[in-house]
């Protein structure tokens, strides 16, 4: 049975179990479905097998060794990729501009962080990609047990995985892909290339763009290692089945035609807005994401304007450009005021 015909199925049982809401004190009235589905790992449904199953069937989807739900964001699959690879004293090679978390999975791990940087666009005000031939030239530098390469950026800048992890595996380094921006990849073509085939582990959020609930995300390892020694260590030993149950059926959905249809529209419904604008310039490997910027104005100066004329705000801004970020949620609706926003901003002088 899957988790989320568990949650639908009524146990008739009478409960002298945890939680102590039993299903039937809603504290809180507007979560009451929350509530009747927030069952104990101990059910007599046995949400932990169905769990299992729902892991399992998302490996086969992911074409992965292993894939785990998490239910504290990618930052809980990057401190467990970063406690499997890494010993106390093992070199880790860290971007300086990092998410916090990868410097966290460090310290928790007793590992020697080396930071790294990555070449600065000064047109755009953002990071570019990490290439191959740094790589090799870190790793030849300081032979690191691991390396973790942000990729997309917040901006969506994309690195040739496939090519560093080649790199990696010459030099017996583990790759681990903070891929907390690119949950849709694996789901078009349209898309870049998801790193889940290339690298040793590969975190995703899947409530950044993809659709997910606060904090749901995804670990992938395509290695020998296992992840889950580490996973028990930073869990918590009663999870959230609601949270996982929307893991399950968002994997579903995505691997849906219907889930394929959403993405590719929003892709052409996005290629279809830049088509229409001449002074606005757009930037970055992924299409969900509209960085933009325009001459004669700052990124902030154009985030304002977004946000004081026409209610639009924005994911991120920089003294250069600025970022919409758009996911499977973005409807048409809201594109269309965008589009016509991003149209009176193109005419100004
Ligand atoms: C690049 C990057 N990695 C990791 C994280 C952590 O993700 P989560 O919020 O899912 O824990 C974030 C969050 O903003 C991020 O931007």
């Amino acid at each position: 049975m899957s988790l989320i015909s568990i949650l639908k199925k009524k146990n008739n049982i009478t409960l002298f179990t945890t939680p102590s809401h039993s299903g039937s004190l809603c504290i809180y009235h507007k979560f009451y479905q929350w509530y009747r589905s927030d069952i104990s790992e101990i059910d007599a449904l046995d949400p932990e097998k169905a769990l299992e199953k729902a892991e399992c069937k998302a490996a086969k989807i992911y074409n992965t060794k292993l894939t785990k739900f998490l239910t504290n964001g990618s930052t809980s699959g990057i401190l467990a990729a970063v406690l499997t690879c890494c010993n106390a004293g093992d070199k880790i090679l860290i971007w300086d501009k990092a998410h916090p978390c990868h410097k966290n999975g460090a310290k928790l791990a007793g590992a020697e962080i080396v930071e790294y940087q990555i070449q600065y666009n000064e047109v755009w005000g953002i990071f570019e990609c990490i290439s191959p031939y740094e790589i090799e030239t870190l790793i030849k530098k300081h032979t690191p047990k691991a390396i973790i390469i942000t990729s997309p950026s917040y901006e969506g800048i994309v690195s040739d995985i496939k090519e560093i992890s080649n790199i990696c595996k010459k030099y017996g380094t583990f790759l681990i892909v903070d891929e907390a921006h690119g949950a849709l990849y694996p789901f078009s073509e349209l898309l870049p290339q998801s790193a889940i085939p290339y690298a040793d582990f590969t975190v995703q959020s899947l409530h950044k763009t993809a659709g997910g609930i606060n904090p749901t995300a995804l670990i992938h390892s395509n290695c020998e290692l296992d992840v889950t020694k580490a996973l028990n260590m930073i869990n918590t030993t009663s999870p959230s089945y609601p949270m996982l149950a929307t893991i399950e059926a968002n994997i579903n959905y995505l691997k849906s035609n219907k889930g394929k249809n959403k993405i590719e529209t929003l892709i052409r419904q996005i290629d279809s807005i830049k088509k229409t604008l001449h002074n606005i310039e757009f930037y970055g490997d992924d299409p969900t994401k509209l960085l933009i910027k325009k001459d004669g104005l700052t990124g902030f100066e154009l985030s304002e304007i977004l946000y004081n004329k026409f209610n639009i705000e924005d994911e991120r801004t920089n003294e250069k450009s600025t970022m919409l970020l758009t996911g499977l949620g973005t409807t048409e609706a809201k594109l269309y005021r965008l589009k016509k926003a991003l149209i009176k901003i193109d005419k100004l002088k």
